[in-house]
């Protein structure tokens, strides 16, 4: 039997007024799988995720979620959807438990399967002891753990990370991806990290390289740097040439 499919796109484009953001983008991540969208600024990762989550529809194309249409069934796909946003989205006067619990009862957790949860993804990330602090008074990366838990407290089936290490340190960098992805393997979580942190997708099963909102490859991380003109090529160095030679070309904005 196949693998079903936690996150599907087909065709989807999005324009903002004569901008193309997205240009007949398709990709499809199954459960367990960790991909890594590496863009630079502008490449369209943003504007993927706010269609992903129902924010705003495209202008063309279709996004099923574990089978649930965006359009057609947006609370189904929602359900099955973990986020961290690529800007903090945490109240920084409410405590940890406060903005957990919040979380909770949006998705219609009862107040005892909440509590359960909540202490049980604390224990998990090893951060009990900050259950009764306010939020403000974390560090950064402190900060973005929380924001993982909380997008882990309803069970999803797909995790949605848009640049969440930003503004954090290589050790805290580390952290939080290697967090996720034992997570995901773990859990059968799909997840699509998106980044242009280059190191930070070097574990990924696929990576996918989005810039001016076309995909201009999709291979795991060992492919895409045999893909490059000369030998041994870092992954890094694969990426510069895929976005280099895209300038030549001239594709994106038609
Ligand atoms: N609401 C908007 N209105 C008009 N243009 C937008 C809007 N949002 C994004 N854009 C433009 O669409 C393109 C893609 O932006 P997007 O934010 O999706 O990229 P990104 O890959 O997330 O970039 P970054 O790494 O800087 O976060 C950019 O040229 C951006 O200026
Ligand atoms: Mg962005």
């Amino acid at each position: 039997m196949n693998t079903p499919t936690a996150l599907e796109l087909v065709g989807v484009s999005k324009s903002y007024g004569p901008l193309t953001a997205l240009n007949n983008v398709s990709l499809s991540i199954k459960p367990a799988q960790f991909i890594g969208l590496l863009g630079q600024n502008g490449a369209g990762k943003t504007t993927l995720f706010q269609l992903l989550t129902g924010l705003f529809n495209s202008d063309e194309g279709q996004i099923s979620v574990c089978g649930h249409d965006i359009s057609q069934d947006p609370i189904g796909a929602l359900s099955t959807l973990g986020v961290v946003f690529q800007q903090a989205t945490l109240d920084l006067d409410l405590t940890v438990h406060g903005n957990l619990k919040f979380h909770c009862l949006l998705h219609g957790l009862s107040r005892k399967l909440a509590e359960e949860r909540i202490n049980s993804e604390l224990d998990r990330f090893d951060m009990q002891a900050v259950r009764d602090k306010q939020v403000r008074s974390l560090s950064g990366g402190n900060r973005r753990k929380i924001e993982l838990i909380r997008a882990l407290l309803h069970q999803p089936k797909v995790l949605l990370m848009d640049e969440a290490t930003v503004g954090l340190d290589p050790e805290s960098r580390k952290s939080l991806v290697n967090h996720v992805v034992s997570l995901c393997k773990e859990r059968e979580i799909a997840v699509l990290w998106s980044t242009h942190i280059v190191e930070e997708v070097q574990a990924a099963d696929r990576v996918i390289v989005l810039d001016k909102g076309k995909i201009l490859a999709e291979s795991s991380p060992e492919e895409l740097q045999a893909q490059g003109i000369e030998p041994n090529l870092s992954l890094a160095d694969a990426f510069s040439q895929l976005i280099n030679n895209n300038k030549e070309i001239g594709v994106a904005y038609e």
